[in-house]
This record gives structure tokens, sequence and C-alpha cells, in this order.
């Protein structure tokens, strides 16, 4: 079993589940983070700490969302690590109710690190 971060993050990232990972398992895109399947040891304490619950346990995850299952996995190698709380987007919280975000606004590019920005 693995968590899930689920298209719900895209735009959002409000980067409050990366504080509490006991294994520093969350990776960084551009506008949203996933996790490590091979990382994660099912705590679950990310869950209740993402404000628009983005995260999920594997088994718990709707039928439309299980693609981010393999989407995670792909995108965590290839995406730094992010183990503090950094700025949310300014204008986060228009995007919150904003339904399957991934077509249309997912970026697979990895998060600028500090020496980029
Ligand atoms: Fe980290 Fe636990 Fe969340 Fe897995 S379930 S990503 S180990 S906090
Ligand atoms: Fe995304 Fe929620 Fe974490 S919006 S960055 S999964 S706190």
């Amino acid at each position: 079993m693995t968590y899930v971060v689920t298209d719900r993050c895209i735009k959002c990232k409000y980067m409050d589940c990366v504080e509490v990972c006991p294994v520093d398992c969350f990776y960084e895109g551009a506008n949203m983070l996933v996790i490590d399947p091979e990382e994660c040891i099912d705590c679950g304490l990310c869950v209740p700490e993402c404000p628009i619950d983005a995260i999920f346990a594997e088994d718990d995850l709707p039928d439309a969302l299980t693609k981010f299952m393999a989407m995670n996995a792909e995108c965590a190698p290839r995406w730094p690590v992010i183990t503090r709380k950094g700025v949310p987007p300014a204008d986060a919280a228009q995007w919150e109710e904003v339904a399957d975000k991934y077509p249309a606004h997912f970026d697979p590019s990895p998060a600028k690190t500090e020496e980029e920005t």
C-alpha cells in the first residue's frame, strides 16, 4: 500500500503535508506534489494535514482517481524531495473547487530549486 496525491493538489500546493512525513517521501513538481510509493510507510499522518483532502490511501482512491497511483510513481524519481512547507501559490484558493485539473493544468516539470529561483 501507499498513499497518493491526487489532482486536487494541482495549483493549490499548500504543502502542509510535507512537514509531518516521517520518511520525507514527498516530491515537488512545478504545481503539485507527489508521494514516492517505494518510500511511503503508510502511516497516514499526511491525510488530515491537507486542507483540501488531496491525499488518499491507495485502497480508498475513487475509481476516477486511480490513475494518480502511476502518476505519483512516475514523477517522484524525477522531482526534488520537499521536506519544508513553502509559500503556496497566491491564487491557490481559487483552484480548490476546480474539478479534473489534470488534463489542462498539470505541469510535469520539476519544481525549481532555490538556486534557479
Ligand atoms: Fe509520508 Fe506517512 Fe503520508 Fe506516506 S502516509 S506520505 S509516510 S506521511
Ligand atoms: Fe497538495 Fe494538500 Fe500537500 S494541496 S501540497 S497535498 S497539503
